[in-house]
C-alpha cells in the first residue's frame, strides 16, 4: 500500500503536462494543451490537458484522469507501476506503508518472467536463421523475410531441452512459471515448444508474454500454445495489436481475425490494422481493449457455419460495449477462405473492399434473429420479440438502443412503445448495463442539474436569483452541496455550454464523483418530448423554491419559541406566507 498522502505530493510536484507530451505531442491552446487524442481515433483535437487543474480530458471519447491513469490506461501499466514511474521522474522515492513482501515477490516474479520470455523470444528467433527446414516451410507459405522480422517469428528446434543453452539454470521455476518448460510428474523437465514455428505474443508495451507455435506442416495439435501465465491471460490480449497500433490509427479501424497466420499475411499486404484473438471467441475485455483504440471494430470470419457461430459470440460478447459513434461490423469471408489465403488470392483492394462494406453489428443481428424463427407468423414474431430483449437490453449506448427497438418495433409489428414496456425499457441509461442497478428516483436538485446537462438552455427557464437568495439555507432535505452544485451549474449553463463541459466543469472539484453520473443520468431525459421536458423542469424548479419558502417558515417559527422577531421577520414570514397563497393552485 502506497500512503495516500505520498499520491498527493507525488502529484503536486509532477506537472501532467510533461508527462503526457513525453508520450503525445501538445500544442497550447489558450490556459490548455491539446492534441489529437491518444485513446481514440480522431481528426481534430479534442484531446486537453489542463495545467492549473492537473487533468488530461477528452472531448471525444470522455477519457479523463490525473498524470497516473495517463500512465496507466496509455502504457498500460498498473498503478504501482505508474506511481514508481512518476516518482522516478521527480527524484522522489515511493515509502511502503506496511511492506508487503508477498506484493514486492509478486513483482519481482513478473520482471523474472518478462525477461526470460524475451530471452526465449532471442533465441526462437536466432534459430529461425539456422534451420532451412523453417524458412522453406515459411517461404512456401508466401511469406518475405521482412515480414517475419516485423512479427519477430521464430524457430523452436526440434529436441527436448533446447533452451538449456540460453537458460543454463534449466531447473528454474521462472521457466516454468513462464510456461516454456514442462515439468512431468516424475520431475523430468522438457520444452514445450520443439519443431514449431514460433509467434510471439506482445503485451501493448511490447513485451513478450506468450507464443504460439505452429507444427511444421502435419501435427497436432496444429497450434500449441502458452499456457495461462501471470503474464499471459489469453482472453485479455490480441495477437499483433502491439504492432498494429500505429496502422489502427492511420486507417481508424481495426480487423479482428481468427489465426496468426492470417494477422501475418495482411500484414505482409500492407493491411497493418489486423489482430487475432487467441484460438477463443472474441472476449468483452478485447472489445474493450480495441474499442479504445479506434471507432471502428470490423470482426472478420470465414463465410462457413463455424465461423458464423464464432461471428454471433463475438455480437454477443460486444453488445455490452457498444457506444454511440463506435461502429462494431461484420466481415464474411468466402466458405473456402480465410483472410490469409483470401489476400494472396486477390489481393490488398479486394479485401480492404469487403472490409469498407462490412455490415454492421445490427443487422447481422437482426438477420440472425429473423433467420431463426417463421416472421409470418404471430407466434414466430413473438420469439423474436423474446430473443431479441436480452441482447438488445445489454446496449448502453442510447442512440443504438433507440434505433434498434425502432426497428425490431417495426419488424414484429408493434409500436415502439409497446416494445419499450414488453423490454421493461423505463429509462435509458448507462445504468442498465448488468453489472449496476437501476438508479434510485433522483433528488429534485439532482433531477434540475441532470436535466440542465441534457439541455443547457432549459436554464433560462429558472430564476437563478431565487436560489442565490436562498443559498444559505441548508437542510438534510436540501443539502448545501446540491445547492452549490445547482447553483454552479446554472452559471455554467447560461453561457452556453453543453453537457460534456458541464461534467467537465467539475473535474477536480468536490463534485467530480457527480459529473459522471449528472452525465449519464442526464441521458433519461432523451425520452422527454420539449415540452414535456420544459414543463418537468419548471414543475421541479417551482418545487424547489415552495422548499425553500417552506424551510425558511419553519426556522422563523422554531425562532418565535426562543425569541420574538425582529420588524424584518415578521414581514418576511407575511410575505412568505402570502406567497404560499398565491402558488396555491386555485
Ligand atoms: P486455424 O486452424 O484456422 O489456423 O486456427 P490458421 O490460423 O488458418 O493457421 P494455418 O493457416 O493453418 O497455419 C485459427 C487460430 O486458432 C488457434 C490459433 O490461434 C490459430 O491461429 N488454434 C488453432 C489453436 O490455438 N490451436 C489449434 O490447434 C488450432
Ligand atoms: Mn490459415
Amino acid at each position: 500500500m502506497i500512503p495516500q498522502s505520498f499520491i498527493q505530493d507525488l502529484l503536486n510536484r509532477v506537472d501532467i503536462v510533461d508527462v503526457v507530451e513525453s508520450y503525445v505531442p501538445l500544442k497550447r491552446a489558450g490556459s490548455n494543451y491539446a492534441a489529437r487524442c491518444p485513446f481514440h481515433s480522431e481528426k481534430s483535437p479534442s484531446f486537453t490537458v489542463s495545467q492549473t487543474k492537473q487533468f488530461y480530458h477528452c472531448f471525444g471519447c470522455g477519457a479523463h484522469g490525473t498524470a497516473i491513469s495517463f500512465l496507466m490506461e496509455h502504457q498500460v501499466m498498473g498503478f504501482v507501476d505508474a506511481v514508481r514511474d512518476l516518482a522516478g521522474r521527480v527524484g522522489m522515492v515511493v515509502p511502503e506503508q506496511t511492506p508487503d513482501p508477498q506484493h514486492k515477490e509478486k513483482v519481482e516474479a513478473a520482471e523474472d518472467l518478462t525477461e526470460v520470455m524475451l530471452k526465449a523470444a532471442q533465441f526462437y528467433k536466432a534459430q529461425l536463421k539456422t534451420s532451412d527446414k523453417a524458412v522453406a516451410y515459411l517461404k512456401n507459405r508466401g511469406l518475405t523475410g521482412e515480414i517475419a522480422a516485423r512479427y519477430s517469428l521464430g524457430y523452436a528446434p526440434d529436441g527436448w531441452q533446447n533452451l538449456e543453452a540460453v537458460f543454463p539454470k534449466y531447473q528454474s521455476k521462472s521457466l516454468t512459471d513462464a510456461g516454456l518448460v514442462i515439468a512431468s510428474e516424475e520431475g523430468r523437465r522438457y520444452d514445450r515448444f520443439r519443431d514449431r514455428i514460433m509467434f510471439p505474443i506482445h503485451n501493448q508495451r511490447g513485451a513478450v508474454i506468450g507464443f504460439g507455435g505452429r507444427v511444421i506442416d502435419q501435427g497436432e495439435p496444429k497450434y500449441l500454445n502458452s499456457p495461462e501465465t501471470p503474464l499471459f491471460e489469453k482472453g485479455r490480449e490480441l495477437y499483433g495489436l502491439f504492432q498494429a497500433r500505429s496502422a489502427i490509427r492511420d486507417a481508424q479501424r481495426v480487423v479482428v481475425v481468427e489465426g496468426y497466420m492470417d494477422v501475418v499475411a495482411l500484414g505482409q499486404y500492407d493491411i497493418g490494422y489486423a489482430v487475432a484473438t487467441l484460438g477463443t471467441a472474441t472476449t468483452p475485455w478485447q472489445v474493450q481493449k480495441l474499442l479504445r483504440q479506434t471507432d471502428n471494430v470490423i470482426y472478420c470470419f470465414d463465410g462457413d457455419a463455424a465461423g458464423r457461430r464464432a461471428a454471433w459470440r463475438a455480437l454477443e460478447n460486444s453488445l455490452a460495449q457498444l457506444q454511440d459513434g463506435k461502429q462494431v461490423r461484420f466481415l464474411f469471408l468466402p466458405s473456402e477462405h480465410d483472410p490469409d489465403s483470401f489476400v494472396r488470392a486477390y489481393g490488398r483492394e479486394t479485401f480492404g473492399k469487403l472490409v469498407d462494406e462490412a455490415p454492421p453489428l445490427s443487422e447481422i443481428l437482426v438477420q440472425e434473429l429473423t433467420s431463426r424463427v417463421d416472421m409470418r407468423t404471430v407466434e414466430g414474431r413473438a420469439k423474436f420479440l423474446q430473443e431479441a430483449k436480452p441482447l438488445v437490453k445489454q446496449v448502453p449506448a442510447p442512440m443504438l438502443s433507440l434505433m434498434l427497438r425502432k426497428q425490431i418495433a417495426e419488424l414484429a409489428g408493434v409500436s415502439q412503445d409497446e416494445l419499450d414496456r414488453g423490454f421493461d425499457i423505463k429509462v435509458i441509461t448507462r445504468a442498465q448495463a448488468p453489472q449496476r442497478r437501476e438508479s434510485i428516483k433522483p433528488s429534485l436538485v439532482r433531477a434540475l442539474v441532470e436535466m440542465l446537462a441534457f439541455q443547457p438552455s432549459l436554464a433560462a427557464l429558472a430564476d437563478s436569483a431565487r436560489l442565490s437568495e436562498n443559498a444559505d439555507l441548508a437542510s438534510s432535505e436540501l443539502p448545501q452541496s446540491e445547492i452549490g452544485l445547482l447553483a454552479k451549474v446554472l452559471e455554467v449553463c447560461a453561457n452556453g455550454n453543453n453537457v460534456r463541459s458541464v461534467a467537465e466543469h467539475f473535474r477536480g472539484s468536490e463534485f467530480e464523483l457527480l459529473a459522471h453520473e449528472i452525465e449519464t443520468g442526464s441521458l433519461k431525459w432523451e425520452k422527454m418530448d420539449q415540452e414535456a421536458l420544459q414543463a418537468e423542469f419548471v414543475g421541479a424548479w417551482e418545487k424547489l423554491v415552495e422548499r425553500f419558502r417552506h424551510v425558511r417558515i419553519t426556522l422563523l417559527l422554531e425562532k418565535s419559541k426562543r425569541q420574538s422577531w425582529t420588524s424584518e421577520e415578521k414581514e418576511q414570514f407575511r410575505s412568505l406566507q402570502q406567497g404560499a397563497a398565491n402558488e396555491t393552485p386555485g
